[in-house]
């Protein structure tokens, strides 16, 4: 990957920052008036979704200056090394290469192995898994059909299939998926009463198949189980889903009912793998290949479109755009289907867990801002809570509106309003109201004008503040594949033009360490090296007292 201190790198940076700069550069509402042709000219289509760039500051001196920018930090190449199984996770040393979970056998290659050829066995496995447990061929214990699956996992071990279930779930499908991440006893206590032990079916996710907080709740589950039916019946209502085989073997589960996959699958990249076992389960096999087909319609348009039309190059090329050149330092993804009411938190582990990096790939310090914070809400209940500081705070947040065309319910006038108010957000952010047109609607509702001439400045809205769109014909798993996978390529894009490894995670080590000492503390074992923390287990120990 290149660096982006290379001469023709860091004079693409210095254009950007110029264009950034230019009187009028951050108007939106000006240029969309000004042009007839913007909108069509910054709508693309790819993977089956639409995505309207038209409400950002973005004009062809903005566009290309991100062009320049892209081909000097060698985003389109980092694409490319990406799908030829090269080692793009340097500091592990390992592929990216989750492109290969969803491609026919031979579609991608690392490590001398056709990957795609090896994910074709586990995906096997679970389809007869699945069928069978559908088909009552497999049951629990005491000859039970099952018909709850508990996933058992954390981070991209959780995140993924948690929201794809939850928008692709409906209520005549074969089986009730829950998902257990948190090690706080709580959630497994608001979790137990609704599962019968006889009927559910308990996956532990975990590709290190070390994770304290999985491990801890897979412990309690099985003792649970164990319990309820013997303990070795339980192993009958066990399977794994890890690259770690040893480890799966040492806990318990036998091997035919571990669903192995490869270290080239990151975490946050894995819900295409055996880590997507609960969503072909909760939902059937066949939606769960839909889902990959959508993916893998997003990933042959990623491969194959030139920048000036690639959504997920386009996509990140905006995101350096708000972020580096105009200096937004966050993001909001409002998805206006409450099914969707994950993709939030899928989208922060995506895209914060990847690209919230200081170092390039070769460990010098980074010359510029990277990952924005990433948070969000279905709209429109985004709308009564932070929608207040995206229209009026002092500073800039772009928000990605996403937005569903088809409904799957019949009180179609709900969707209307649902839609018209995801509308409204995008073009009051874009066009806002300024403090005159806000007086005179005061004036002529008949407000006395010292009452007007206070609350104008209240009511106006400064506009030009940027949104992206991107529309779903529907929620079906090919969309949803396709836009899950934009965003997958939108942060491999990122990685590039940050010069940063868009796929370790290093940061969540340290606290993982030191927990260890922490528990030893609260344990009364040892004492804290901290004194704040030594302070605040005092605290609570003597509450345990
Ligand atoms: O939070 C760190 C992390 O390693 C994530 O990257 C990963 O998705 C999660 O923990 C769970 O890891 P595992 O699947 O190995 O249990």
């Amino acid at each position: 990957m290149s660096e982006p201190a290379t001469v023709s790198a860091r004079s693409a940076w210095a254009a950007l920052h110029a264009v950034a700069t230019r009187p009028g550069a951050t108007a939106i509402a000006a240029k969309l008036d000004a042009d007839p042709a913007r909108v069509p000219r910054l709508s693309f289509r790819g993977g089956g979704l639409l995505l309207d760039l038209s409400r950002t500051a973005l004009d062809e001196a903005a566009l290309g200056a991100l062009h320049e920018l892209g081909r000097a930090t060698g985003v389109l190449a980092f694409r490319d090394a990406m799908a030829r199984g090269e080692a793009v996770n340097g500091t592990e040393r390992r592929a990216a290469l989750h492109i290969a979970l969803r491609a026919p056998s031979g579609g991608f290659r690392t490590g001398g192995e056709d990957a795609s050829g090896a994910v074709r066995g586990t995906l096997e496995a679970m389809r007869a898994l699945a069928k069978s447990v559908h088909h009552g061929d497999v049951t629990g214990a005491m000859g039970e059909p099952f018909r709850d699956v508990v996933n058992i996992g954390i981070g991209g071990s959780d995140l993924g299939p948690a929201m794809v279930t939850r928008a692709l779930w409906r209520p005549d499908m074969p089986m009730r998926a829950h998902y257990l991440a948190n090690v706080d006893g709580h959630a497994w206590e608001a979790l137990r009463p609704q599962l019968d032990p006889r009927r559910t079916l308990v996956l532990v996710a975990s590709k290190t198949f070390t994770t304290q907080e999985t491990m801890a709740n897979a412990r309690l589950v099985k003792a649970w189980l164990a319990d309820a039916l013997g303990a070795e019946a339980a192993g009958r209502h066990l399977a794994a889903l890890s690259t770690n085989l040893p480890a799966t073997a040492a806990f318990g589960i036998a091997p035919e009912r571990v669903f192995g996959f490869r270290d080239w699958v990151g975490g946050r990249f894995s819900l295409w793998s055996a880590v997507g076992l609960s969503t072909a389960l909760a939902c059937g096999f066949e939606i769960f290949e839909r889902l990959l087909a959508g993916a893998r319609a997003m990933d042959a348009h990623f491969l194959a479109a030139p920048a000036e039309s690639n959504l997920p190059f386009l996509l990140a090329a905006t995101e350096v755009w708000h972020v580096n050149a105009l200096g937004h330092p966050a993001r909001a993804v409002l998805p206006y289907d409450e099914r969707l009411a994950r993709l939030p938190a899928h989208l922060q582990q995506l895209e914060m867990e990847s690209l919230g990096k200081r170092v390039t790939m070769t460990g010098a310090p980074v010359p510029h801002r990277t990952g924005p914070v990433v948070f969000g809400e279905p709209g429109t209940n985004a709308q009564h809570s932070f929608m207040q500081l995206i229209h009026q705070g002092a500073t800039p947040v772009p928000v990605d509106f996403v937005l569903v065309a088809r409904p799957d319910h019949d009180h179609a006038e709900s969707h209307r309003i649902l839609l018209a108010n995801g509308l409204a957000q995008a073009e009051a952010l874009a066009r806002g109201r300024m403090a005159e047109q806000a007086h005179a609607e005061m004036l002529a509702a008949g407000m006395p004008a010292a009452e007007a001439d206070r609350l104008a400045p209240h009511r106006a809205f400064p506009g030009d503040r940027p949104s992206v769109t991107i529309l779903l014909p529907a929620l079906t798993p090919e969309a949803l594949g396709g836009l899950v996978a934009l965003y997958e390529h939108k942060v491999a894009c990122l990685g590039a033009f940050w010069g940063v490894n868009p796929f370790d995670q290093w940061g969540v080590e340290l606290g993982k360490q030191l927990a260890g000492g922490t528990l030893a503390a609260l344990e009364g074992c040892a004492a804290a090296a901290d004194p704040a923390t030594a302070a605040m287990v005092a605290a609570i120990r003597e509450q345990w007292a």
